[in-house]
């Protein structure tokens, strides 16, 4: 296959501006790749949302990043990846779809030497089992808490990233897991990354899996495997779509990205 195939975008998408951790994990993990990122930021948050509706934005998406002829699609919303994953396979055909629930539980499984792992999430993802499914899909005896936590994301939002009430709500929400000794703990939720300090200090001695690391390494496994890697030297493009450009959007994606937010497209699906 030409390398001119190869140059076409990994597609990435997320509820809001979360799933840009992932893309920040992307362009460190794999610098070569072009990205195409969209973000439902008109329609965000999914994770108090029902599955039919998670299912509707999500094929509308998949349809949106299809027309953007990617190569591969990383599904970087672990609410989107609990409950339409099936969904956006389906579309996507023979490319590679990603996404953050199976990496993260397999990171889980290799950082766990005791068989009791923490997962954190939004309460539509919890509420799925999804990442227990997974988990218990290859280690039926492995044992999985679980805990909705639904304030972390608009702490996050707020940039709320080391503050006293973060620190709390953390604390409450983390009491039950640590009930039960757990020594991984899987941040479920794109936001969490973002609070990974402040989570270590509360849940002192247990492995943080932070799923975007994780996500990006099997990116860059599959497109090995299915020799799809963009070896072109040219500086990556990466183009930045959302359904709403709303009040503090742009310092909010910076805080996740990691990096000036450029060329930011509004695409409005609904
Ligand atoms: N992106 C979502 C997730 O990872 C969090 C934000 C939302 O609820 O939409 O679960």
């Amino acid at each position: 296959m030409s390398n001119n195939h190869n140059d076409r975008p990994i597609g990435v998408f997320d509820s809001g501006v979360g799933g840009l951790t992932v893309v920040r994990a992307l362009m460190e993990r794999l610098p070569l790749e072009n990205i195409v990122y969209f973000g439902d930021t008109a329609r965000v948050p999914y994770g108090v949302k029902s599955r039919t509706t998670i299912e509707t934005y999500t094929q509308q998406i998949v349809q949106f990043l299809l027309q953007q002829d990617v190569k591969a699609m990383v599904i970087a919303c672990n609410t989107i990846a609990a409950v339409a994953a099936d969904k956006v396979k389906n579309m996507a055909g023979n490319m590679p779809v990603l996404d953050v629930i199976n990496a993260g539980a397999n990171a889980a499984l290799n950082a766990t030497k005791t068989g009791k792992i923490g997962v954190i999430a939004t309460s539509t993802t919890v509420n799925s089992n999804a990442y227990a499914r997974a988990i218990h899909a290859q280690s039926a005896q492995t044992r999985v808490v679980s805990q909705a936590c639904p304030l972390l994301v608009p702490l996050v939002e707020e940039g709320w990233l080391d503050h006293e009430v973060t620190r709390l709500t953390c604390k409450e929400y983390l009491k039950p897991i640590l009930s039960e000794h757990v020594d991984t703990l899987v941040l479920g939720c794109t936001h969490y990354p973002l609070l990974k300090p402040l989570i270590a200090e509360e849940a002192p001695n247990i492995t943080l899996v932070d799923s975007a690391i994780t996500t990006a390494e099997d990116t860059a496994q599959a497109l090995l495997s299915a020799r799809l890697l963009n070896t072109e030297q040219k500086e990556a493009d990466y183009r930045f779509f959302v359904s709403d450009i709303p009040l503090r959007f742009q310092t909010i994606g910076e805080r996740f990205l990691g990096r000036s937010l450029e060329q930011l497209e509004m695409m409005n699906l609904g």
